[in-house]
């Protein structure tokens, strides 16, 4: 049988045939279809991207029904127990999980560029003291395009690896300024002798130590929540990477608008909006009459339901587990009560099982964020530092497929008709 689609467009009774690849057709082939020649052709109609491939990629892998996740083929689950987040760094950049010297290579290189220009640092100093730490976090990704001039050379790929490196580098540096500006705290240098997230944990949490030890099961839990969070395919904040880019502007200019995309408390901003839901639903008692609300559309359940997957988050199950790995350290969150109350009556209810709506990766992060006292509105920096990996990924592959052109889409216009301009006094 071949592999192809028979379509008849019943206005004028002609037959398409259109070919079939990887289970998808080209939107362009619907451009044939034509009442007349003059007629623009079909084209489709798909707001929210609800069933289009913008892409084809071959970094990250879900099958949202099984709720199943690889990078570059490998299950989450093997790579949050036994990976680094800087050996998910390269497999997700270069395909390959990579061998020891060359992983050697990429920490050193990454840990040699974690230091910002000192006027970078006083650009954040400029902030108000009560600044939203994400808004300094977006505005200082922006600025370094500033600092980086060559960066716009997007086609050289020296020039594109160069910049990759400073920005994992230098993402946790203007993380930790952000968190230590909102604390009105001094900065804290990096440390290029710790690990990745080590010197993340110290640029944050440093006080009048000599020298920072993070605490090793902190340590551990932060990097496999930066892996956990490094991709996941055409999300929102990924799709706005590869839109911006695809202009060929520079990847800081790029990264700043995906995490703007990321900010929004429909994505990775959801993590601070469960904390402020758990808070406001105070205890375990209330839980019923708040599903009642989210029955009623009066509430939303935050950090559940997805558009991928209709099954559980992989990732949540792992930070579920983390959690409380972290809490035997931090002490419980009390918080976690009222979370696993909800998960448990909303996995019973036909309102949830109808819509398949189960936790997402947003569900329990923030009980391990607040627990190791990040302040609420931190929570959606922590998660673009694990995702600028992805981003970069993904910037990488769309600029070196030869299919991809300026992100340009069509629209079905419904305003109206050509008007003769009407002079002020005129008009009604
Ligand atoms: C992330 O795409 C990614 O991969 C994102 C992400 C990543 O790693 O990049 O996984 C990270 O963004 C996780 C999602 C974080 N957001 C939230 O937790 C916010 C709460 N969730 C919802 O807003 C929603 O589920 C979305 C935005 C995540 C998905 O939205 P969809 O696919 O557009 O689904 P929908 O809004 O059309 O919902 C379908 C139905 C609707 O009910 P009906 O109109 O059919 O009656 O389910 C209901 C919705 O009202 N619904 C919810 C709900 N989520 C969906 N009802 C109550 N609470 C919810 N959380």
């Amino acid at each position: 049988m071949a592999d192809t689609l028979t379509v008849t467009d019943n206005r004028n009774g002609k037959t398409y045939e259109i070919p079939i690849r990887d289970g998808a057709i080209s939107a362009i082939e619907l451009r044939k279809i034509k009442t007349s020649e003059d007629d623009f052709g079909l084209m489709s109609y798909d707001p929210a991207y609800l069933n289009t491939a913008s892409c084809r990629s071959s970094v990250t892998y879900i099958d949202g029904d099984k709720g199943i996740l690889r990078y570059r083929g490998y299950p989450i689950e093997q790579l949050a127990e036994k990976a680094t987040f800087l050996e998910c760094a390269q497999l997700l950049l270069e395909g390959e999980l990579p061998s020891k010297s060359r992983h050697d290579q990429f920490v050193h290189e990454v840990m040699h560029h974690t230091f910002v220009h000192e006027n970078v640092k006083r650009f954040m100093e400029g902030f108000r003291y009560d600044a939203n730490p994400m808004s300094m976090f977006i505005s200082a990704v922006a600025a370094l395009s500033s600092f980086y001039p060559e960066a716009n050379e997007v086609e050289d790929p020296a020039v594109r690896h160069r910049q990759i490196v400073r920005l994992i580098a230098k993402v946790p540096t203007l993380a930790a300024y952000s968190y230590r500006h909102s604390q009105g705290l001094p900065y804290v240098y990096p440390s290029n002798e710790l690990s990745y997230t080590g010197n993340f944990l110290a640029m944050v949490f440093k006080m009048s130590e000599m020298k920072y030890v993070p605490n090793p099961t902190l340590e551990r839990a932060f990097d496999v929540l930066f892996i956990l969070h490094a991709d996941h395919e055409q999300n929102c904040s990924t799709s706005t990477m590869r839109q911006i880019g695809s202009s060929r502007v520079d990847p800081y200019s790029a990264l700043a608008g995906a995490a703007a995309a990321l900010y929004g408390p429909l994505h990775g901003g959801a993590n601070a909006e469960v904390l402020y839901m758990l808070e406001k639903i105070g205890k375990k008692e209330n839980v019923p009459d708040f599903i009642k609300k989210v029955k009623s559309k009066d509430a939303m359940l935050m950090g559940f339901g997805h558009r991928v997957y209709r099954n559980y988050d992989p990732r949540a199950k792992i930070i579920k587990k983390l959690a409380h790995e972290v809490f035997q350290v931090t002490g419980t969150n009390p918080l976690l009560e009222i979370a696993m109350e909800l998960e448990r009556i909303a996995l019973e209810e036909e309102y949830f099982i109808s819509r398949k709506l189960y936790p997402n990766v947003d569900f329990y992060s923030g009980l391990i964020y607040q627990a190791m006292r990040f302040p609420v509105d931190f929570f959606p920096v922590l998660f673009a530092i694990g995702r600028t990996v992805g981003w970069l990924a993904q910037w990488q592959e769309m600029l070196q497929d030869k299919e991809q052109k300026i992100a340009r889409p069509r629209q079905i216009y419904t305003g109206p008709d050509k008007r003769d301009y009407v002079a002020m006094g005129g008009r009604g």
